[in-house]
């Protein structure tokens, strides 16, 4: 039997990311799309995602699930290497054995934070948080079989779920003054944007396995981003700059986790819109 469409399977698709590539498949009609959750395959369970693949034989898989709760990994960290660590292995193994392809999506937590220029692909790694150093095993164990396109992405927020933004948005519409924390520099990175880039490799001619940095433009601090947000929602609550040392919290956070994307946007001819542009964007779907 020839097979006309090329299969594309969206593991932990109920998240920020599997949601908006739920969104956009209806732009990519040369694929079949299979979304699934935790309920329909479980990438934890070695046994289903063989089982699953073999059945499907998806020619990308693209690995949305994680587990993304920074604080709650600390105290979780055995759940947290299962799914952020070794779960990328079985889809590694599973969609090799098929001679199919995978793309997982990592973080800039894997960097250490100290630094002050954005880190490339080869950087040296120094994850300081439970989250981080499994998430890095997790991109080793998914390109072990040289199939794999491993995506680093950093500050993801969406309409979709709670992140950032949201939390902003709450926050400010109730309060006089809210403290935010001026002394972490990032790229705040739309989830849409980021399905975008992960669809346009999956469109490309080329499938260049690697590592590769994707965060939409610019620079800012968590404090910048939140006082774009009440700007924009006109609130006349105050936001206030506030050090780390103000809000400890379990997990340590990267100080600087800027990521260079020059390989991404010369591998795959990638314009990449600039963060406040794409926040304005996500902030009037939320309206
Ligand atoms: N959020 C950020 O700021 C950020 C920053 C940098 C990198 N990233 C990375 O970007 C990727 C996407 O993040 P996101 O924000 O879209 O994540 P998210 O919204 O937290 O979604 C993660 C999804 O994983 C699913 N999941 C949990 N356990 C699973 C399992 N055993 N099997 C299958 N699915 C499972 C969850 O589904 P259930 O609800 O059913 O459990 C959830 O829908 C992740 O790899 C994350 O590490 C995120």
């Amino acid at each position: 039997m020839v097979k006309s469409k090329h299969t594309i399977l969206v593991t932990g698709s109920n998240g920020q990311l599997g949601n908006e590539l739920k969104r956009l498949q209806h732009e990519y009609p040369e694929f079949d799309f299979i979304f699934t959750d935790s309920s329909d395959l479980d990438i934890t369970n070695k046994e289903s995602v063989h089982k699953y693949i073999n059945r499907v034989k998806p020619d990308i898989t693209i690995n949305c699930a994680a587990y993304t709760a920074v604080d709650d990994a600390e105290t979780n960290a055995s759940d947290a290497m299962l799914l952020n660590g070794e779960a990328p292995g079985f889809l590694a193994d599973a969609t090799s054995q098929i001679g199919k392809k995978l793309i997982h999506i990592s973080t800039d937590y894997v960097f250490g934070g100290s630094g002050n220029t954005p880190f490339k692909e080869n950087s040296p790694t120094n994850p300081n948080s439970v989250y981080g150093k499994t998430k890095l095993i997790g991109e080793a164990n998914a390109m072990k079989m040289g199939n794999a396109i491993v995506l680093r992405t950093a500050w993801l927020y969406s309409s979709f779920g709670n992140n950032f933004v949201k939390t902003i948005k709450r926050l400010a519409s109730s309060n006089y003054e809210i403290k935010v924390v001026f002394d972490q520099i990032g790229s705040p990175t739309w989830a849409h944007d980021l399905a975008q880039a992960v669809l346009a490799i999956c469109s490309a001619p080329n499938f260049t396995t690697g590592i590769y940095h994707y965060t939409n433009e610019g620079v800012c601090s968590w404090y910048d981003f939140a006082l774009e947000i009440v700007n924009w929602y006109n609130y006349s609550c105050s936001v206030i700059p506030v050090e780390t040392s103000s809000f400890p919290r379990p997990a340590n956070r990267p100080a600087y986790s800027v990521l260079n994307k020059n390989l991404i946007k010369s591998t795959y001819g990638l314009a990449i819109p600039h963060w406040k542009k794409s926040l304005q964007c996500c902030l009037k779907e939320i309206e």
